[in-house]
């Protein structure tokens, strides 16, 4: 019994007496205990927790919190996209995000500049798919020319969608160098695009105008 008692008294002094010569050095922090204590957790300013959905107050799971109401310039509206990168979210833009904003026949002239700098690699200045890059790497051809029924039949909102996101892995997002502005004149282009005839006609420009959508933003000033 003694000599129990003594290893367990020799032990804990090891253990309390390691903090005398376990200094802490320039790249070393020691032997800390509960180091939460010490250093806080710091959220990253643009990101948002998400693992659970209660964290999810803002789009793009942000920290930040929402401008407030009236306060977002037009051409930063996609503070407040509401749909998410996944199959469902797709849907829904398809289904929900109708153009946001006025398109003007400049606006248009810009998207169509726009898809010549960004798209045209790929999918050809017409929408062929007869751009250099898939010429070289066939697993960037995309799947459709822009004047086949899928392409007729697809929404602008999904346009709009896959320029935020990306699609399957293989287009890329273009929210990096287009505003959401941009993405909208260029989606115009897109489907102008589709209604090009078998001589290469392209539509005439119209003047676009924003409809509004079944969805609503969330009102987050209320909180
Ligand atoms: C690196 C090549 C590449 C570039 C550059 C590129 N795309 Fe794509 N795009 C693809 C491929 C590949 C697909 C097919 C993706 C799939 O469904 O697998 C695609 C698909 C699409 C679709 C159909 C999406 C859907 O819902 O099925 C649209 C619309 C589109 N691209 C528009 C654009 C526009 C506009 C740009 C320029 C801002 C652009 N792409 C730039 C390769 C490219």
């Amino acid at each position: 019994m003694k000599q129990t008692t003594n290893i367990i008294i020799s032990v804990l002094a090891v253990v309390s007496l390691s903090s005398c010569w376990w200094k802490a050095g320039k790249d070393n922090p020691g032997i800390e205990y509960a180091p939460d204590m010490y250093y806080s957790k710091g959220y990253e300013p643009m990101t948002q927790y998400s693992d659970s959905n209660k964290y999810r107050y803002n789009p793009y799971f942000m920290t930040m919190r929402e401008p407030v109401k009236g306060t977002i310039a037009e051409g930063q509206l996609d503070y407040q996209y509401p749909f998410d990168n996944t199959e469902e979210g797709y849907e829904a833009a398809g289904a929900n995000w109708k153009l946001k904003m006025d398109l003007s026949e400049a606006d248009q002239k810009e998207g169509e500049r726009l898809f010549g700098i960004y798209c045209a690699v790929c999918h050809g200045t017409k929408g062929l798919n007869d751009g250099p890059v898939p010429a070289k790497q066939v697993t960037l051809k995309p799947t459709h020319i822009y004047q086949d029924d899928y392409m007729k039949a697809l929404p602008i909102g999904k346009i709009y969608h896959v320029l935020t996101y990306g699609r399957n892995n293989r287009m890329g997002s273009y929210a990096y160098a287009l505003s959401p502005k941009e993405r909208w004149s260029v989606a115009s282009y897109v489907k102008r695009l589709t209604m090009m005839d078998s001589l290469g006609n392209v539509p005439a420009i119209k003047a676009m105008t924003s409809e509004a959508s079944a969805i609503t933003v969330q009102d987050t000033t209320k909180n």
